[in-house]
């Protein structure tokens, strides 16, 4: 079919190369189905406002249901359109005739047209990501409940800090990603508005009915203003800002699995078939899986930058450069799905070298606080003193009754002996279990709050 936009105000002698550079074909993939369905909605509600004649509508019908039910010829999709919309509609007129589907277009432009396929498509690409979430809280949640006593090393500035459980680690995340669905969810409501019947910013004097079309789009109601219809790019820059902020903490997680599959730490082996080999060194398993995310990571926040850098200049209302978005927003959510489903399977599929974790999460005198918590609490010290002697203590190299009075004396004049302090105490206090079954406040790593952590998730899980 020849391009039916290119009989009137200008030529048709375009090089191949300002075809190619002009068209959105790439990205209109993605919409190419959606768009028959707009095109459908809005047909019948031509028709239903009289705005186009019964036997015109059938016949354009006709083909439209066609394209819906076996799928779009790769020739909408020709360079030679500049973008999907141009080319279904040069097919349509081809099928049917210029005189029938020459008035498919009325009330209607490209640029509703796109802002409404995007957002239909994009509801769908959100409502499986948010499934997603919820598969990989899913796993995390069972993985936990398996391991709530499974001691490990916390740390911050990745020195062993506290010890903690595989669990509490395992909740942090989801709670993160609790946070994830909250946040598509949310921009899902803004989302779910329909931006047709806008037509090329300043409305239609056609009588057209934009609640009707929203409804048979499945939208819940209809986006107001119609300059803000066809220019406003918020939402989905806030689409592509939640996909970043999901692949950042992916990223955080995959630097984790990375770390713990090295073999200096060994806390986890990754399944096979999340992990590569070399081809030179035979005897290598490399985490490739995880690398693979960290870097889409990158990218998905490169696409954030992009998206907001196209638009930050532009004046209203539409402006061609929006079309050179749409690449980023489609990247960003397949990229977030397929991390989504690799995550899920590859935390699901490890082996967690519970003990290995055990023989660390008590090294470097990471039940050194418990210690000045238990002079505080049973022996009435201020906890800056406490704090002082244990780590003095440290300083010396050697944790025992004798070495903390030999500090406490030296530092605050104070004798823990005559407290009453013991190596017993001493000994109870440095025990991994005893320090992190004593933090069993709220969302802290004793096993009875995380236990109690994990059944609120699960039945909160269970709601979204
Ligand atoms: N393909 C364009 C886009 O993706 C929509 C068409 C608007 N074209 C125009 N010349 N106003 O944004």
């Amino acid at each position: 079919s020849k391009d039916p936009l290119r009989e009137g105000r200008l030529g048709d002698g375009r090089p191949p190369e300002v075809w190619s550079y002009l068209s959105s074909r790439e990205a209109d993939r993605f919409i190419g189905d959606a768009d028959i369905l707009v095109d459908i909605a809005h047909l019948l509600m031509l028709e239903k406002q009289n705005i186009i004649g019964r036997e015109a509508a059938e016949k354009i019908m006709t083909v439209l249901l066609d394209l819906h039910e076996n799928g779009l010829p790769d020739s909408v999709f020709n360079e030679k359109f500049e973008d999907v919309h141009a080319g279904i509609e040069a097919l349509v007129i081809e099928k049917t005739g210029i005189d029938t589907g020459g008035r498919l277009h009325m009330g209607r432009s490209r640029n509703d047209e796109v802002a409404t396929c995007a957002r239909v498509r994009l509801k769908t690409g959100m409502a499986e990501i948010m499934a997603g979430i919820n598969k990989v809280r899913d796993v995390l949640i069972e993985k936990a409940g398996q391991n709530t006593e499974s001691y490990m090393p916390g740390f911050t500035h990745l020195q062993h800090a506290q010890p903690t459980t595989l669990a509490h680690y395992m909740m942090n995340y989801e709670q993160v990603f609790t946070r994830d669905f909250e946040r598509f969810g949310d921009a899902y409501l803004r989302l779910d508005l329909c931006p047709l019947g806008a037509a090329a910013f300043a409305s239609t004097g056609y009588p057209i009915d934009r609640e009707y079309t929203a409804e048979l789009l499945g939208f819940s109601g209809v986006l107001e203003n119609s300059m803000d219809c066809v220019a406003g790019r918020d939402v989905f820059i806030e689409v592509i800002s939640a996909c970043s902020i999901l692949m950042t903490t992916l990223s955080r997680m995959c630097e984790e699995l990375i770390l713990w599959s090295s073999s200096f730490v060994n806390f986890i082996e990754l399944a096979d078939e999340y992990c590569s080999t070399s081809s030179i060194m035979p005897q290598k398993k490399n985490p490739d899986c995880a690398e693979i995310m960290r870097g889409k990571a990158g990218s998905v926040l490169g696409a954030l930058t992009a998206s907001m850098t196209i638009v930050k200049g532009l004046p209203m209302s539409y402006n061609r450069d929006l079309q050179d978005l749409w690449p980023h927003l489609w990247r960003s959510v397949e990229d977030v799905k397929a991390s989504l489903a690799i995550i899920a399977g590859m935390i699901d599929t490890a082996t967690f070298n519970t003990e290995r974790m055990n023989e660390e999460a008590g090294k470097g005198f990471s039940t050194a606080t418990e210690l000045a918590d238990v002079m505080v609490r049973e022996f009435g010290l201020p906890f800056r003193t406490a704090h002082g002697i244990t780590g003095r203590a440290v300083r010396m190299k050697k944790i025992d009754i004798d070495t903390l009075e030999e500090a406490a004396v030296e530092m605050a004049g104070i004798s823990l002996k005559k407290l009453g302090m013991t190596e017993e105490d001493v000994k109870r206090a440095l025990g991994v279990a005893y320090s992190v079954n004593e933090r069993s406040a709220t969302g802290g790593p004793a096993p009875e709050a995380v236990m109690a952590s994990i059944a609120g998730k699960t039945a909160a899980l269970k709601e979204d």
